[in-house]
């Protein structure tokens, strides 16, 4: 069986497919077959350890090399079942999240076991790319998007790195309510941002979104590249700032978050993901036609486009996710 797999953190040269032992389903989990796996920002981080969490990486993931294979968000088919699965069967389409904590998620690979409770039967008009490309981004920005309690007509919604996973399908989510919504990111995704229906967009590079005199009911922040008292300015009293992730500020909003919220008299502090939360109802969204994936580019599962997929995360060029099909179906 092959895996993408490190013998060192950090540079993509000590990534590469290698062969691996088929993993062996214990009695709850079932074998997949991985049709296709999307990159996330835990796979990255897993594999540089370099960022500010590198020593917590190393301390649960293996000191010199990640000691498991990552991937986190998976599609594929079912292979075989643990005796006490109930709720698949072999030859069954199926996708979900498999992150943790302490990683260990095992999607880069031509076959992953995975418990029961992280997978979902794959709606047949989607595809395994799109499967692989929802759970994690979808499902944070459901999350953060319900972060003050649900969305009303004639609210001012405001995304920070809105060019990602979840910034493409929060709009979505956002609009299926009377909600004005407004992007921020880079120049070069700004375009994607209007065709997806923003009614605003910014470019975090030329205009400070606290600094504009804007209010918003609800910020969600991938990035988290401002301090709580510049976002509390430009909150509505009664309003809520959910962020995601991102590096600089994030610290303060995971540490502190109740105090800042205390302080400001207003919602704030970090969303922690709920594995697969709602992602039936993303499922039922797609298939009215409702919420879409937006996938960037096509890579294979190949040592070249592995560590170009991973690249491209890093550098942060792409839009919306970035998905490799493992098997073609
Ligand atoms: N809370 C949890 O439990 C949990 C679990 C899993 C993941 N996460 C986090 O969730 C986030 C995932 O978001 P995602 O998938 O949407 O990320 P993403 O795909 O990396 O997108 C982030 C976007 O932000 C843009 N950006 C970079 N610098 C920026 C700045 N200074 N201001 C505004 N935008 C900026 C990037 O593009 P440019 O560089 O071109 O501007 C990119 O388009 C990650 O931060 C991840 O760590 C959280």
């Amino acid at each position: 069986v092959k895996a993408f797999r490190a013998d060192k953190y950090g540079s993509m040269d000590f990534f590469g497919i290698k062969e691996t032992q088929e993993p062996v389903p214990k009695k709850n989990e079932v074998l997949v077959k991985v049709h296709a796996v999307a990159i996330n920002d835990w796979d990255y981080g897993y594999l540089q350890a370099n960022a500010k969490g590198g020593l917590l990486v190393r301390l649960f993931n293996g000191w010199s090399a990640p000691k498991s294979i990552l991937g986190c968000d998976v599609a594929g088919t079912v292979v075989s079942v643990g005796s006490n699965v109930r709720r698949f069967k072999p030859g069954d389409a199926v996708f979900g999240d498999l992150s943790s904590y302490t990683g260990g998620f095992g999607g880069f690979a031509e076959y992953v076991s995975a418990a029961e409770n992280r997978l979902i039967h794959k709606p047949e008009r989607m595809s395994f790319e799109q499967a692989a490309a929802i759970p994690q981004a979808g499902v944070l920005a459901l999350q953060a998007l319900l972060a003050g309690g649900p969305l009303k007509a004639g609210q001012n919604i405001l995304i920070n790195g809105a060019g990602g996973g979840v910034g493409t399908m929060g709009i979505q989510l956002a609009k299926l309510h009377d909600v004005e919504v407004t992007g921020v990111d880079s120049a070069s995704k700004l375009d994607m941002l209007r065709s997806l229906g923003f009614d605003h967009v910014i470019d975090y590079t030329k205009e400070d979104f606290t600094q504009s005199g804007k209010r918003y009911d609800l910020i969600i922040d991938a990035k988290t590249t401002r301090p709580a008292s510049s976002i509390a300015r430009v909150l509505n009293p009664g309003g809520t700032y959910a962020t995601v992730g991102g590096t600089s500020h994030m610290g303060r909003f995971i540490l502190f978050g109740k105090l800042l919220s205390l302080r400001f008299k207003k919602r704030m502090g970090l969303i922690w993901l709920k594995p697969n939360f709602e992602l039936a109802y993303l499922c039922d969204l797609f298939e009215e036609g409702k919420f879409k994936p937006v996938i960037d580019g096509s890579y294979q599962f190949t040592d070249t486009d592995m560590r170009e997929a991973l690249r491209c995360y890093g550098a942060a060029e792409h839009k919306g996710k970035l998905v490799v099909t493992v098997a073609n179906s």
